[in-house]
């Protein structure tokens, strides 16, 4: 059964650490030290997998698109895991999951925050206003609104659009700082044109090293500091029809291939943290019918929503079906998990927090039960056979 809660802005008021100790202190001598307690990796608190099935997910656009739209102007609900509780409430710890809706001719409100999303179109179609630009998509495309980007959505169709919207809103109201402005400008705030390196006149290094002995260290200026080179983040989309073609030539790989028959959805903005955005990758998989992936874990939670066929997960030991239309917490973070599809090809869309983890050098990844754990960035990888077999 779907779990559903209004999405808000403003997670609610939990007291601070402050207001515990001073409570605390009406009754006994408050302490800001306590002992250090880290769990074994083998004992911790891991979330269990969840689907939320299609008849659900059908159910809840038939609800939102049925009633009169929120205040603020949405036509929204925020998919919760049972699990989650308190800020930064999400499907897993780190990501936030909001379904959307519009009905025909309705738009929603333009806004901003400093969270990004994956958006992917699960029904019908429209239009995506980002900083000014506006772009036509449709069903199973896939696009990003960046950071600070102001936003819109448009139905200009004839039927309903539903989206799954993926965002690091979550792991943002964990840390207290999710900033949302409801009322931007309608056109992007230009950037400070004067904050230039070039434009500061100092008789100091930006950046240089010093050394001793053996050890080159880099010292930077203040200067540099809080005037990095910029690196624009661009809001990209990948049209579904551009990506199945590609997507379907990996079929050739055949039954003894190694790998995982997907594309990353690369935005080269993220670098070598091999993202979608900063926070995810979303990435585009084919399964052929009777493939099984062996078992294998991360550090990185991943979400799937399948689009076509039907198959079955086993996740921390337990059997998961699924089919097209189901959307699941398919690999809770460092849970061993595998897939497996049917009689049909399936069709899926992943969107993992491992660009995150990979830029915080935490990003473990174990495709050998019986092996070591690697650390993906830091750590050479591992090869496929696809040599073998293309
Ligand atoms: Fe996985």
């Amino acid at each position: 059964m779907i779990v559903t809660a209004a999405v808000t802005t403003a997670p609610e008021k939990r007291p601070d650490t402050h207001e515990l100790s001073a409570n605390a202190s009406s009754t006994a001598l408050a302490s800001p030290f306590e002992p250090v307690v880290e769990t074994p990796s083998d004992q911790l608190d891991l979330w269990p997998s969840y689907i939320i099935p299609k008849e659900a997910i059908d159910a809840e656009i038939e609800r939102l698109v049925s009633g009169p739209r929120s205040a603020e102007g949405w036509r929204r609900s925020l998919i919760r895991h049972p699990r989650s509780d308190g800020a930064g409430r999400g499907l897993a710890p780190g990501i936030r999951v909001t379904l959307e809706v519009l009905l025909p001719g309705e738009s929603t409100p333009l806004v901003r925050h400093n969270s990004t999303q994956v958006v992917f179109c699960i029904q019908g179609g429209g239009r995506v206003i980002i900083d000014a630009r506006s772009r036509r998509f449709g069903q199973y495309d896939v696009w990003v609104t960046p950071s600070m980007a102001t936003y819109r959505h448009t139905n200009d169709s004839d039927t309903v659009q539903a989206r799954l919207v993926y965002s690091n809103a979550a792991l943002l109201e964990k840390l207290n700082v999710h900033y949302v402005d409801t009322y931007p400008a309608e056109k992007p705030v230009s950037d400070n044109e004067a904050g230039t390196l070039e434009a500061v006149s100092t008789p100091f290094e930006q950046l240089f090293q010093v050394a001793e002995d053996d050890m080159e260290l880099w010292l930077m200026s203040y200067e540099r500091l809080v005037n990095p080179p910029v690196q624009e983040s661009v809001s990209l989309m990948w049209p579904w029809r551009l990506v199945k073609p590609e997507l379907d030539k990996l079929h050739a790989l055949g039954p003894s291939y190694k790998g995982r028959r997907l594309y990353l959805l690369y935005n080269p903005s993220t670098g070598r943290t091999n993202g979608t955005t900063y926070n995810f990758f979303a990435t585009m998989t084919i399964r052929p019918a009777g493939i099984a992936d062996r078992p294998h874990r991360h550090t990185a939670a991943a979400i799937n929503y399948f689009f076509r066929g039907s198959g079955h997960s086993v996740v921390g030991g337990k059997v998961y079906q699924w089919k097209a239309g189901d959307l699941m917490l398919s690999a809770p973070g460092w849970e061993v998990h595998n897939h497996v599809s049917h009689d049909d090809d399936v069709y899926e869309l992943t969107v993992q927090d491992s660009p995150l983890h990979l830029a915080m050098d935490s990003l473990l990844w174990q495709e050998d039960m019986k092996r070591d754990p690697i650390l993906i960035g830091s750590h050479h990888g591992w090869n496929t056979n696809r040599d073998v077999v293309s």
